[in-house]
């Protein structure tokens, strides 16, 4: 064990409520920990030098606030920036998820069109297709993975189209979108941490070619990105965005699908009598909360909840926490489609930052969920199913299924 886990370790004996959750193993119940910091109050402090807070009115305060942004870029990352190298860009860490405005307004500005709901009304007569042909490679009578072959295959499907990669990659954008967990956990070996690498500079080089050979009249993003480029935006600029586009939409989704998926495998009767799954999804999407914890940092002394906060505090807001606050959510444990607070979840964020996705990621998975309860009303989970590894993110990396007829 290393003197840095060892530490960890040792917090946790303690009882230091972040090191739990920063320790926690999938399969335990990461909500029993979650409202261990809910009972130290608004904020709780670790040993560890974090703030942690589990409060659905702190978490939206930190994220809309201009006191606060999100976790600075280590140093590396930061020469790599300075000297425009496009060797190795980091999906997250280089791209506008990480920039305050001026320049995140910018960059999220040139993309931000394409995820407009006018637009995405335009994509769902795409979405049905994706989806049906999705349906259709489905085996029937034997078992499937539906994670590999439906959950991951939908939005893989979506966004290669809309970036304007050929489907016919699929199986090394899976690679790369699995990376999210590995990328948001931070590595935990030295193992884990040379794959992160490898992948991170093979998916650079990937989209380094794509933006300097793509047909700027074809469809797609990528095109309109290397339009833009240089003008607009760097070539660094423009890979890490193609990275996060893919990574971000794609990693989260799945889980958004596999997650409703299982639920109403196993309890049929939440699935709606009318069809219509709007309802369903956004409940799944609070009690389920696919990004578990997001962080951000006190760009200067500041107060919050009362307290003084010294400039570069990390603030650890526990989304799916929040999203299970009973300040805002009567019956917060309980998977009700019929709430009355529906829409209140933090689960795409807040503030600049907000989801770029998000509506695409509703839509998404409404049509998926929906059609496939509609072709295989008979569904059985058929073996046990296997959860993802990861402290920030919530979902499952294999659900065996029979579909029946
Ligand atoms: C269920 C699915 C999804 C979930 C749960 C999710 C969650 C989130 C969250 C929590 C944030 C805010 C991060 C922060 O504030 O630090 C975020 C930002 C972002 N998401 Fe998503 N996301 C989903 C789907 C998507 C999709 C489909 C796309 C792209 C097509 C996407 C692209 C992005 C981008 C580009 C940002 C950064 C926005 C910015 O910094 O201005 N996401 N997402």
């Amino acid at each position: 064990m290393s003197l840095e886990k060892a530490r960890l370790f040792s917090d946790v004996l303690r009882g230091d409520p972040g090191a739990r959750i920063l320790w926690s193993r999938p399969g335990v119940d990461r909500h029993r920990q979650y409202e261990k910091v809910r009972a130290r109050g608004a904020l709780a402090t670790s040993r560890r030098g974090l703030l942690f807070t589990a409060s659905h009115a702190l978490c939206h305060q930190v994220l809309t606030s201009g006191d606060f942004g999100p976790a600075p870029i280590g140093a590396s990352a930061r020469r790599r920036n300075a000297t425009g190298d496009t060797t190795r860009v980091h999906p997250v860490d280089d791209s506008f998820l990480k920039l305050e405005p001026p320049r995140h307004t910018e960059l999220r500005s040139l993309v931000a069109p394409t995820f407009h709901r006018r637009e995405l009304t335009d994509l769902g007569p795409r979405i049905e297709k994706i989806v049906g042909n999705c349906l259709n490679e489905l085996p029937h009578g034997q078992v499937t993975d539906l994670i590999t072959n439906y959950a991951e295959a939908v939005p893989m499907a979506m966004i290669s189209e809309i970036l304007g990669l050929p489907s016919t990659e699929a199986p090394r954008f899976a690679a790369w979108g699995n990376l999210l967990a590995s990328l948001l956990d931070g590595a935990r070996t030295a193992q884990e941490r040379e794959r992160s690498r490898a992948l991170v500079t093979e998916m650079t080089a990937y989209f380094k070619d794509r933006l300097n050979h793509v047909d700027p009249q074809s469809a797609g993003l990528i095109a309109g990105l290397a339009q833009q480029c240089p003008a607009q935006l760097n070539l660094r600029e423009a890979i890490a965005t193609c990275g996060m586009l893919l990574v971000g939409g794609f990693g989260t989704t799945t889980h958004l699908l596999g997650n409703t998926l299982y639920t109403l495998l196993r309890q049929p009767d939440l699935r709606p009598a009318d069809g219509d799954y709007t309802a369903v999804i956004e409940e799944s999407l609070r009690y389920d909360t696919p990004v578990q914890y997001v962080v951000r940092v006190a760009k200067a002394d500041t107060r919050l909840a009362g307290r003084a906060v010294t400039a570069g505090t990390p603030v650890v807001l526990l989304l799916a926490a929040a999203n299970r606050d009973p300040e805002i959510f009567t019956d917060p444990h309980v998977f009700d489609p019929g709430r009355r607070e529906p829409h209140r979840h933090l689960t795409f964020g807040a503030g600049i930052h907000f989801c770029i996705g998000a509506a695409l990621a509703r839509a998404e998975a409404v049509t998926a969920v929906q059609s496939f309860f509609e072709r295989y009303p008979n569904a059985q989970i058929s073996g046990k199913a296997g959860l993802l590894q990861s402290r920030a993110l919530h979902g499952l990396r294999r659900l065996p299924v029979v579909l029946g007829t």
